[in-house]
């Protein structure tokens, strides 16, 4: 049977997508979803669209969600691109912008044509879509504390492609939190030659934003999502901005009606109600900060966030060990089986009552009484 299947595809380690539990009453912290629900102006025009209208297609190019986003960021419809959640588009970037490695001469990881670079640790789904493609991965390290390296120092030495056909930015990081200001990477971005897509999946829960970039340079994409900021996970909506050569370039290999219909006007309604929005992330980023000092308190290491969630090295046991302890206490959490994130859990940030949920676990699974003490009077 396998000799049907391409060797590429026999070979592929495919992406993990974090576990989404069959059983209810788990308290979900693990795959960065918002713990609070979507504006009830969204749930309203969803509803109201749940009627016969179920039979027909929906708009092929999401045309008037096009409209409502480049209004909200000062550009016309053409620089915007709607995509079945910020994965297609990164998918679609990388069969638009790269070149399959196979059959083009020259040594591997050479042709700038097939090269998708990338920082790491950040989203895992990047080699995926690299491989899945047939393309080159060129996978840079981040500097201490998630912080973006000299890009110039490593071209120099060989190790940063500023010719690279894609170059993919997580801002701020997942899943180190980290944020970076617009001047980094613009920086970054005036010495690429390829395609810069700047992936803001988290960026609501941050400072600063570098939106500016995709309308300043010909070459720089930002990829958004309805998914984490917007509570639209199930309707799978995200979206780029960015020169309206690269737009269309997209366009011309999506599926014909790549976003669904009920997507389309959930989208739509939550740009009717981002006040509702802007103050779930305020309790959100309150919750954040609250959060990592009870989890620092109990001896973990926690990198600072600007987004939805936290990385921390928990102390004490090793991280697939806590994993394991939150989930018998019907808490999940994301670890990742990875040399470079071993150590570490990567927790989403949830309501307050979850959050005292994920003290109140971690105190029991360290033997911690409230005071601070061990119950085992070490500590
Ligand atoms: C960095 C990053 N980019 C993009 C996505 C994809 O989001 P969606 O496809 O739901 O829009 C995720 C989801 O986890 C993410 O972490």
């Amino acid at each position: 049977m396998s000799s049907l299947i391409r060797p590429l595809v026999r070979a592929l380690a495919p992406y993990v997508p974090g576990e989404q539990p069959a059983s209810p009453g788990l308290i979900k912290l693990n795959t960065n979803e918002n713990p609070y629900p979507p504006s009830p102006k969204v749930l309203r025009a969803v509803r109201a669209a749940t009627d016969e209208r179920l039979r027909l297609y929906p708009n092929p190019t999401s045309r008037r969600l096009r409209e409502r986003l480049a209004a909200l960021h000062g550009c016309t419809p053409e620089h915007v691109f709607v995509g079945n959640g910020s994965d297609e588009c990164l998918a679609l970037a990388v069969r638009a912008f790269v070149e399959p490695a196979a059959g083009r001469g020259g040594r591997r990881g050479t042709d700038r044509r097939t090269l998708v670079q990338y920082f790491t640790p950040s989203y895992s789904l990047y080699p995926v879509l690299t491989d899945i493609h047939g393309a080159v991965r060129h996978p840079v390290p981040l500097a201490d504390g998630f912080a973006l390296p000299d890009v110039r120092a490593l071209a120099r030495q060989g190790r940063w492609r500023a010719d690279a056909a894609l170059t993919i930015i997580t801002t701020p990081n997942a899943p180190g939190g980290r944020s970076y200001t617009t001047a980094e990477l613009d920086a970054i971005c005036r010495r690429q030659r390829g395609v810069v897509l700047l992936d803001e999946a988290y960026v609501d829960f941050a400072r600063e934003h570098a939106m500016a970039l995709a309308l300043a340079h010909p070459h720089v994409l930002v990829a958004r999502t309805f998914s984490k900021a917007y509570s639209l996970c199930f309707q799978r909506v995200g979206y780029l901005v960015g020169n309206p050569e690269l737009i269309a370039a997209l366009d011309a290999i999506r599926d014909s009606y790549n976003v669904n219909g009920l997507g389309q006007i959930a989208a739509e309604a939550t740009l009717d109600d981002l006040p509702y929005y802007q103050r779930n992330f305020r309790r959100i980023i309150a919750t954040r900060e609250r959060m990592s000092d009870g989890l620092r308190s109990l001896g973990f290491e926690v990198f600072p966030s600007e987004t939805n969630f936290v990385l921390v090295r928990p102390p004490r046991f090793a991280a697939r060990t806590w994993l394991e302890r939150l989930r018998d206490r019907k808490i999940l959490v994301r670890w990742f089986d990875s040399p470079d994130l071993k150590p570490y859990l990567r927790i989403t940030v949830g309501t307050d009552e979850q959050t005292d949920a994920l003290l109140s676990a971690a105190r029991h699974i360290l033997r911690v009484r409230a005071s601070g003490r061990t119950t085992r009077g070490r500590r």
